[in-house]
């Protein structure tokens, strides 16, 4: 075995996360990222390190795991969601459940549960919403709800006001009615069990970017899995769906990537 394959496998056993289910290229650009600022040569130097530094593990898995979000994430998409996704699954019930897998620091669950308190003005509405991630660290922050004025600059003053308070220190929390809608819990997406059941839609958004054709695909099918008849998939915006499993789906808005399970 090489030394890129050594390491993987105790990235496996000490990180926690499973290198073969990603692109290996993109494992090895992140891995020859810590070594560069880490200042290791070889992967032999650096498998060493890892084992022997405490804090490299959870170094190396933020490095793996990308963590890069933000509110109303492509604001177009939902724009829709909020016009025509959400008042479509209203006309039918008035509870609905979401799933936000792979949700990092929390802006895409938050931002969900905005549209959820901003439609219970015009809509009975009761919603419940499940963000997993498989990075503890970025669930901590999640379930915190505090970020700063940066992390707000697609919001607008009124939503603002509206979600969040003002902390001491010049930071804004997501108010209590807003975060009493999310569930955050540790889930990975390659275990292909869902975190939940005959949901009304499914945001995964900008994860499958780091997985092999064949975790795109399994993932596709557990979110299918995962749905009830007629529920959405909603995409990132550079994601696709793939030729084997692109028929489970019809296309609602294929350029803002959300499709409904058949
Ligand atoms: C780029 S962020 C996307 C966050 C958000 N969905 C968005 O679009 O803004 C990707 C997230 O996927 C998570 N992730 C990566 N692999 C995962 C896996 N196997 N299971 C669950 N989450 C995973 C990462 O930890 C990270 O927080």
């Amino acid at each position: 075995m090489d030394d890129f394959a050594a390491l993987n496998r105790t990235i496996e056993r000490v990180v926690g996360i499973k290198t073969s289910n990603y692109k290996e290229d993109y494992i090895r650009r992140r891995v020859l990222s810590r070594m560069r600022i880490s200042g290791n040569e070889s992967f032999a130097d650096y498998h060493k390190y890892l084992l022997s530094e405490a804090d490299e593990k959870d170094l190396l898995r933020n490095a793996l795991t990308i963590n890069v979000t933000e509110f109303l994430r492509d604001p177009e998409v939902f724009s829709l969601v909020r016009q025509q996704v959400l008042p479509e699954i209203l006309k039918k019930k008035t509870r609905i459940r979401i799933w936000c897998a792979g949700c990092a620091t929390g802006e895409e669950a938050y931002t969900y549960a905005m549209l959820a308190r901003d439609l219970s003005f015009t809509h009975e509405i009761d919603c419940t919403i499940y963000a997993t991630d498989i990075d503890r660290k970025v669930l901590e922050k999640a379930r915190e709800g505090v970020y700063d004025a940066r992390a707000l600059k697609n919001l607008n003053e009124r939503q603002i006001q509206r979600h969040f308070t003002r902390t001491e220190d010049g930071k804004y929390e997501a108010k209590p009615e807003l975060k009493s809608l999310i569930r955050f819990s540790h889930h990975d997406l390659m275990t292909n069990i869902p975190a939940a059941r005959f949901l009304d839609l499914v945001s995964c958004r900008n994860v499958t970017i780091y997985f092999n054709e064949k975790q795109k695909t399994d993932l596709v099918r557990m979110i299918h899995g995962s749905l009830g008849m007629g529920g959405y998939y909603v995409m990132g915006k550079t994601e696709y769906l793939g030729r084997e499993v692109e028929d489970l789906f019809a296309p609602f808005d294929p350029i803002q990537k959300i499709f409904i399970k058949k």
